[in-house]
C-alpha cells in the first residue's frame, strides 16, 4: 500500500501514512521537502511565505541587488592539517554519525551506496564498522566510549584493532565522540538480546551478551590526554585526519582542551559540533529536551575559541543539528561551520516517516530496526539514489543562495550577513549578536566577557 501510495504522490503518502504524526521534531513541511528533493519531484512553492516574518527569532540572509552566476562545482572542504599525511576534501554536507544497530543493514547500505554516487561522506556512527558500510562510499569511522569494532575484552581502546580498521582505504577519516546533542553525558547498554551476530561482528563483542558503553572515556582523562590521545589515532590510521565530535557544555570546558592544543603543539583535524536539537535512536526525554548547548551558541562558541587561540585556519567545523536545507548550510556556515552533517533528513530520505518508535524495533518503514522482516521493507538500490539526489539539490540550493547574496563562494560569507529578529522591532546581525574574537586573542589579552572561563579553563582537567 505504501510503495503505491508513494508511487501516485508523495501528498497522498503524507495524508494517509503521516497525518497522525504532526508535531515531531521535523514539521511536516521540512519532511515534505526531503522527500520531494529526494525523489527529484520538488516543484517551487506558490502564494508566497507561511512564515511569520515579524515572529522574534525570526532569521533571513541578506540578499545582493547584483547577484551573480552561481558557481559551477559544488566547493569542497579541506580537512588535513600538516600531521597527516592523507588529507580529505569533505562535502558541505554528508551522512551524519548513525550507528549499524540504530539502523537497519539496509538503511546503513543505502546511506553509504547514496554518499559513493554523490562523492561526500557518510559517517559509521559509534556502532562500529559493519558490512553494510562497506559499499564504496567515503567512510568517516566514529568510535565513542564503548571502543566498538577496537575494543579490548574489558572494554578499553585496543591500538592495534584500531590500527587495522583505520588503515583501510573506504576510512577517510577517523572521529572520537565525545559527546552528543541528544544525550550528552550518558553512555548506553545494549542488551544481551540485542547482541545479535551481525551487531557483535560489527562492534568486536560477544554475541548474546550485555554490551556496555561508559559516560566516559578510558582512554584518557584530561584535555592533555585527550591532544595526545587524538594524534595517537592519526599516527594508527596512517595519517588520515582525526577529530572529536562534541555538544557543548561549558565554555570553559571546551576552552581547557584548547588550552591542551596550544600547550602541547598538537590539535585535531576537525571539530563537530552537534546541537542540542539533535536526534537519537533513544535517549531519556530529559536529555534530549533539558541538556546540552543548542547549535546555534556551541557553534559559534567553538569557531570563536578556535579564532581567540589562533587555531581557527588550522582546524575544520563542521556542525551537526537539523540541517535540512540550503539556507540551513549557508546559516551554519555564517555561524562559524566549514561544512555540515545531517541524520534524520537522511534517514527520511531513505524513507523515514517519523514514526518515532525507533527504541522499539518495531520501525514501520524498516529504518531504525533490527527486524529483518521490516528492514525488506526499504529497497536499497531506489534509496541510495535517493540520499544521492538529495544530498546534491541541498547543496545546489546553498551554491543558488550565495549566489543570490552576490557571492562566488562560500568562504566570502560573513556574520553581518545573517539577521535576526531579536525581539518585537530590533533586528540584529550575528556581528552585533556575537563579537568575533580575533586571532589570537585569548592569548594575548583575552576581553572582559571571555577572561573569566579563560581562567577557569585548565588542561589539566575537564572543567564544568
Ligand atoms: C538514529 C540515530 C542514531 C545516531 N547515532 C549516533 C552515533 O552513533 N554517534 C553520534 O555521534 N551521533 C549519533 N546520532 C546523532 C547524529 O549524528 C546527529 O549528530 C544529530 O542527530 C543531529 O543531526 P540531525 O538533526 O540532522 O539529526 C544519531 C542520531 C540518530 C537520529
Amino acid at each position: 500500500m505504501r510503495f503505491l501510495l508513494e508511487g501516485i504522490r508523495p501528498e497522498l503518502q503524507q495524508y494517509f501514512i503521516e497525518r497522525n504524526y504532526d508535531g515531531r521534531p521535523f514539521d511536516r513541511d521540512t519532511r515534505s521537502a526531503i522527500y520531494q528533493r529526494a525523489k527529484s519531484t520538488k516543484e517551487e512553492a506558490p502564494f508566497g511565505t507561511e512564515r511569520d516574518v515579524y515572529e522574534v527569532g525570526y532569521e533571513y540572509l541578506v540578499h545582493s541587488t547584483a547577484p551573480v552566476e552561481t558557481m559551477s562545482e559544488a566547493p569542497r572542504v579541506r580537512i588535513g592539517t600538516q600531521a597527516c599525511t592523507k588529507p580529505y576534501d569533505m562535502a558541505l554536507m554528508n551522512v551524519s554519525a548513525m550507528s549499524f544497530g540504530a539502523l537497519s543493514g539496509n538503511a546503513i547500505e543505502a546511506l553509504n551506496k547514496g554518499a559513493a554516487m554523490g562523492g561526500f561522506a557518510h559517517d559509521t556512527g559509534e556502532g562500529g564498522l559493519s558490512k553494510y558500510h562497506r559499499q564504496g562510499g567515503d567512510l568517516v569511522w566514529e568510535i565513542g566510549s564503548g571502543y566498538f569494532g577496537c575494543r579490548t575484552d574489558d572494554g578499553g581502546f585496543d591500538a592495534d584493532k584500531f590500527a587495522e580498521v583505520a588503515s583501510g582505504d573506504q576510512v577517510r577519516m577517523t572521529s572520537l565522540k565525545l559527546s552528543q546533542g541528544a544525550k550528552p553525558g550518558i553512555g548506553g547498554v545494549l542488551p544481551g538480546k540485542k547482541v545479535t551476530k551481525e551487531i557483535a561482528e560489527a562492534r568486536d563483542v560477544p554475541q548474546g551478551e550485555k554490551c556496555v558503553s561508559p559516560a566516559y572515556h578510558k582512554a584518557f582523562h584530561t584535555p592533555r590526554e585527550l591532544v595526545h590521545f587524538l594524534a595517537h589515532m592519526r599516527n594508527l590510521s596512517g595519517g588520515k585526519p582525526v577529530g572529536f565530535k562534541l555538544c557543548l557544555g561549558s565554555r570553559s570546558d571546551f576552552l581547557s582542551i584548547c588550552k591542551a592544543m596550544v600547550e602541547e603543539g598538537t590539535t585535531p583535524d576537525f571539530i563537530i559540533v552537534d546541537g542540542a536539537e539533535g536526534g537519537t535512536g533513544a535517549a531519556p526525554q530529559e536529555y534530549e529536551d533539558h541538556i546540552g548547548v543548542p547549535l546555534t551558541e556551541g557553534l559559534m562558541t567553538v569557531d570563536n575559541a578556535l579564532r581567540g587561540v589562533g587555531l581557527r585556519d588550522t582546524i575544520k567545523v563542521g556542525a551537526s543539528g537539523k540541517v535540512t536545507n540550503g539556507v540551513d548550510i549557508v546559516k551554519r556556515i555564517i555561524q562559524g561551520a566549514d561544512y555540515t552533517n545531517s541524520a534524520r533528513s537522511m534517514m527520511m530520505a531513505v524513507g523515514c516517516i517519523q514514526a518515532q518508535t525507533c527504541h522499539t524495533n518495531t520501525c514501520p518503514v524498516g529504518v531504525a530496526t533490527q527486524d529483518p522482516r521490516r528492514a525488506r521493507a526499504l529497497d536499497v538500490p531506489s534509496k541510495a539514489e535517493r540520499v544521492h539526489r538529495y544530498q546534491q539539490q541541498v547543496v545546489e540550493q546553498a551554491m543558488q543562495v550565495v549566489a543570490s547574496m552576490g557571492l562566488s563562494s562560500f568562504t566570502e560569507l560573513r556574520p553581518h550577513m545573517l539577521r535576526r529578529n531579536v525581539s518585537h522591532g530590533t533586528i540584529k546581525s550575528y556581528a552585533e549578536i556575537y563579537r568575533p574574537l580575533q586571532p589570537g586573542e585569548l592569548l594575548a589579552t583575552p576581553p572582559a566577557d571571555w577572561e573569566r572561563d579563560w581562567e577557569l579553563a585548565d588542561a589539566d582537567r575537564f572543567t564544568p
